[in-house]
C-alpha cells in the first residue's frame, strides 16, 4: 500500500474515533448546561415567588387586618400575591408557569392536577424532601423542566383560616364559600409550589452549539489533512521517488545517469548522499574490473 494511503487510512481513523468521542462528551456537557440554566431560572421564579409571599406577610396583611371583618381583601394573602405576581410575568412569558398547587386550595384555580397531585403525595410520603425536578412534555408548551417545593402549615396563624368553616374569618366565608380550603393540620404538607420552565430554546441552543462545534472540528480536521498530505508529498513520497527511480536506471546499468540533486540536509538527504557514494564506489569497482 502506498505511503500516503496508509498515513489517510490511520488519520481518518484517528480523526473519526476522536471527533466522536469529542462529539459525545461535548454533546452531554452541553445538554446539561442547557438543564442547569433552564433549573436556575426556575429556582429564581420560585425564590421571587417566596419573596412575594414574604413581603405580603410582612408589610401587607398587617395593614389590611382591620378590614377582614367587613371585607375580604385576598391582596392580604401571601398566596395570593405570589401567584398574581407571576400571573402578570405569564403576560410577557406565556410558556413559563408558577401554581401553588394544593390538594384542597381555598381558592380552586389553585387546584393540583393529577401530575401535581403525584408531586404533593411525593412532599407528604418523604417530609425531609425540600425540592423536586423534573422534565415533563406539553402539548402546547412542548417540553418543561418543572421545580416543585413542598408548601406546609408552617404556623398556627395560618389555621385561623385554613382549620375549619367556624374558625374562619366571616368575610372569608362569604367570598370563597365553606366548601373547600379547611381541615388543614399544623405542618401538614397542602400543596406544592411549582414552576414550569421551557426546555425547548436552551436544548435547541446547545443542538445548535454542538453543530458548530463539529463542522468548525471537521473543517480544521480536513484543512491539516490537506496540509500533511501535501508536506508527506513534498518532502517525503517526491524525493524518495526520484531516489528509487535513479537507483533503478543505475542498478541496470545505465552508470552516467543523472546525479540525484541532494540540496536538503534532512534524512532523505542523507540517503541520496549515502546513494551518490555507493554509485562512486560501484564505479570504482566496475573501472578496477573492465582495467583487470
Ligand atoms: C386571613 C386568612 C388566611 C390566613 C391567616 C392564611 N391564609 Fe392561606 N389563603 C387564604 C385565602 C383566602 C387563600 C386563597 C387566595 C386566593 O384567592 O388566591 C389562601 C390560599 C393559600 C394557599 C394556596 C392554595 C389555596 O388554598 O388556594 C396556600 C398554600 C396557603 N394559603 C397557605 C397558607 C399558609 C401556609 C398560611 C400560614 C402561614 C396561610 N395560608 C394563612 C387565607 C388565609
Amino acid at each position: 500500500m502506498k505511503l500516503l494511503y496508509k498515513f489517510n487510512l490511520v488519520f481518518i481513523l484517528v480523526g473519526a474515533i476522536g471527533s466522536a468521542g469529542a462529539g459525545l462528551i461535548a454533546r452531554d456537557m452541553l445538554q446539561q448546561q442547557a438543564r442547569d440554566e433552564v433549573l436556575n431560572t426556575g429556582r429564581l421564579l420560585i425564590d421571587t415567588a417566596l419573596a412575594v409571599r414574604g413581603y405580603t406577610a410582612g408589610q401587607i396583611t398587617s395593614l389590611l387586618q382591620s378590614q377582614l371583618e367587613q371585607n375580604f381583601h385576598p391582596q392580604a394573602v401571601p398566596s395570593y400575591s405570589a401567584t398574581e405576581v407571576h400571573k402578570a410575568l405569564s403576560v410577557r412569558y406565556p410558556d413559563y408557569s408558577y401554581k401553588e398547587a394544593t390538594i384542597n386550595p381555598t381558592n380552586l384555580r389553585d387546584k393540583a392536577e393529577g401530575w401535581e397531585v403525584d408531586i404533593v403525595q411525593k412532599f407528604k410520603q418523604e417530609p425531609k424532601l425540600e425540592e423536586y425536578i423534573g422534565v415533563r412534555e406539553s402539548s402546547s408548551t412542548g417540553r418543561a423542566l418543572y421545580v416543585a417545593r413542598p408548601l406546609r402549615v408552617g404556623s398556627p396563624a395560618c389555621l385561623a383560616c385554613h382549620s375549619s368553616v367556624e374558625a374562619a374569618p366571616k368575610s372569608l366565608i362569604e367570598k370563597y364559600g365553606p366548601a373547600n380550603g379547611f381541615g388543614w393540620q399544623l405542618n401538614e404538607v397542602v400543596g406544592a409550589q411549582v414552576v414550569q420552565v421551557p426546555m425547548e430554546l436552551p436544548l435547541k441552543r446547545a443542538d445548535a452549539a454542538l453543530r458548530l462545534l463539529l463542522t468548525s472540528m471537521l473543517g480544521v480536521f480536513v484543512a491539516v489533512g490537506i496540509v500533511l498530505n501535501l508536506m508527506i508529498w513534498w518532502f517525503v513520497v517526491r524525493p524518495v521517488t526520484r531516489l528509487a527511480t535513479l537507483a533503478d536506471r543505475v542498478s541496470q546499468g545505465e552508470l552516467d545517469a543523472p546525479a540525484f540533486d541532494r540540496g536538503s540536509r534532512d534524512e532523505i538527504g542523507l540517503l541520496a548522499a549515502a546513494f551518490a557514494r555507493m554509485r562512486t564506489s560501484v564505479n570504482k569497482a566496475m573501472k578496477l574490473l573492465e582495467q583487470g
